[in-house]
């Protein structure tokens, strides 16, 4: 390989660099169909009469896109960067690792071209057919072996708390998709839930929820452990906190499902339940996020002129900013107006742009240069422009979403004193229009800040090329 340094010989770093690239990759890609589907619920047209470009079948390829493909290739690629820098050892079978990364990116492929052919299990965030959720099982296994193989064969002995997050999160991760997943094939692309009625809701929700929990959460939460430290050069804030975020947040994810079930045939007490639990959940989120933010104590200046730092740090506020709404949807009188609304739309992307797509993001900007034997991206200037670009982006998506969502809410909710309904479905519609420009704008946005990055990228791996700097190997370690 070209990029054969010292660290080469002592890290795999072959793999970390493959995910990593992939990452930004179909972060472009998941987007873009983001702004499509943006752009159809504007314009309903712009699906052409073509089946494979109808909203409902491109929605779940938008949304598997960004989750698996995008932030599940940044999170191999930390997992993998991380667990071998804290343990000081070398990944465990990179011949395993190997067939993770084209495992899995095998498995996005085949996503993208089932889903469009309208192949799917209808639970939503696990569309995809059990052929391939036979292949995710096996990569995912691969994966377990990989990182957990690397942590037994570890040099250090204290386990750093970003690998007990990315533990969890492949432990959890295996056990939601077995779980949920399980079903009855009926031919080769298409299966029956193993599940019937209620139950088979609350397995789906128990698993949408923990994928929120655990996938889009715990996940980036070693990343944020990692990287915000490094980055800013500071130890974390507190250790011990970060202990007691990391217990108090996996017990309490578990049991917040059914608050995607409010007033349904769902029993009420589970209902319930869920709700409470995810009012505690407002604790451990913020436990976490204020340590965080407060790893910059004594270093606040170099939010000024760091761009990564602030990639990294504003993550963490929209974290602490949809921890809190979350929670607040979760109150069944507010879901009562909120479900079925924007506003879930809204707080679903103050979470997956603002933090996941944040974190990501910073991370990559830190790895990518030493992954390519560089000290910094070809251009921070880029770095710099990505992050307002992408920041002022979210800001107009999740407001036009909040407003859009309690208007719709209160017009379904609006009556008459005679009782009948003082709006119909579609002035409703017609009243979200302009809200749906905005939002098309603000993703534009968005992913014209991952288009940026994708251009420093190719220019700092073109630059690490040619020009290559050493590392030692020991200035890399945690
Ligand atoms: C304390 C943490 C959180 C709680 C208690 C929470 C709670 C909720 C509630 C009550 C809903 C609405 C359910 C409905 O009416 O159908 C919801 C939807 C959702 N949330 Fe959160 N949320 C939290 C954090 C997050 C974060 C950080 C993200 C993303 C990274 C996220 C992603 C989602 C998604 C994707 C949905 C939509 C699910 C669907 O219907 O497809 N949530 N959340
Ligand atoms: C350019 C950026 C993006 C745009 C324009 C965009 C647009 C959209 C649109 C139009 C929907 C459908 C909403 C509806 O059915 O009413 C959607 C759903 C969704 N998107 Fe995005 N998105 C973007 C980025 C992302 C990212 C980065 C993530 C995750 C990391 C994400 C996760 C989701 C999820 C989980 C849903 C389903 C929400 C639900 O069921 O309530 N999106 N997105």
């Amino acid at each position: 390989m070209a990029f054969s340094n010292q660290q080469a010989n002592v890290y795999n770093d072959t793999v970390v660099r493959q995910f990593a690239i992939m990452t930004v990759v179909w972060g472009v890609v998941g987007m873009l169909v983001g702004v499509i589907i943006a752009a159809q619920l504007t314009w309903p047209e712009l699906n052409f009469g073509i089946p494979w470009l109808s909203y409902g079948r491109l929605r779940p390829l938008h949304t598997n896109a960004v989750i698996f493909a995008f932030g599940g290739c940044g999170l191999f690629a930390a997992a993998y960067y991380v667990v071998q820098r804290t343990c000081h050892v070398r990944l465990f079978a990179d011949k395993l690792a190997a067939f993770t990364f084209w495992g899995w990116q095998a498995v996005i492929v085949l996503a993208a071209i089932t889903l469009p052919l309208g192949y799917t299990s209808g639970k939503e965030y696990a569309e995809l057919e059990w052929p391939i959720d036979i292949l995710i099982t096996l990569v995912w296994v691969a994966f377990a072996i990989v990182f957990f193989g690397t942590i037994g064969t570890r040099k250090v002995k204290h386990i750093y708390v970003a690998n007990w997050f990315f533990g969890a999160f492949i432990l959890a991760v295996a056990l939601l998709h077995l779980v949920n997943s399980a079903a009855v094939p009926a031919g080769f692309w298409k299966s029956y839930s193993a599940y019937a009625g209620v139950q088979d809701a609350m397995v789906q929700w128990w698993y949408g929820h923990n994928a929120v929990g655990f996938f889009l959460t715990a996940g980036f939460l070693g990343m944020m452990y990692y990287f915000i430290p490094k980055q800013a050069e500071r130890p974390v804030y507190s250790y011990r906190l970060s202990i007691v975020h990391f217990w108090a947040l996996i017990f309490t994810y578990m049991w917040a499902g059914p608050h995607h079930l409010h007033y349904t045939a769902l029993p009420d007490w589970t209902q319930s339940v869920g709700m409470l639990f995810s009012l505690i959940l407002l604790a451990p989120s913020w436990g976490g996020m204020i340590n965080g933010i407060m790893t910059l104590s004594g270093a606040w200046h170099k939010l000024r002129d760091d761009p990564i730092l602030r990639f990294l740090i504003v993550s963490l506020s929209f974290y602490g900013m949809s921890t809190f709404e979350g929670p607040m949807m979760s109150i069944k009188t507010v879901n009562a107006l909120s479900h079925y609304t924007d506003w879930t739309v809204g707080h679903v992307h103050s979470g997956a742009l603002g933090w996941v797509g944040l974190v990501t993001m910073g991370s990559m900007y830190y790895l990518i240069p030493r992954l390519f034997g560089q000290k910094q991206m070809y251009s921070v200037k880029a770095i710099e422009a990505h992050f307002w670009i992408a920041t002022i982006g979210i800001v107009i998506y999740i407001a036009a979403m909040w407003i859009a969502g309690v208007m719709q809410g209160l017009m379904w909710r609006a009556i008459n004193p005679d009782g009948t309904l003082t709006y119909t479905f579609v002035e409703s519609v017609k009243a979200t229009y302009p809200f749906y420009v905005l939002r098309l704008l603000g993703g534009v946005l968005y992913l014209g800040g991952m288009l940026i990055m994708l251009w420093n990228v190719y220019k700092t791996a073109m630059v690490g090329r040619t020009t290559h700097v050493n590392i030692p190997a020991a200035a890399a370690h945690a």
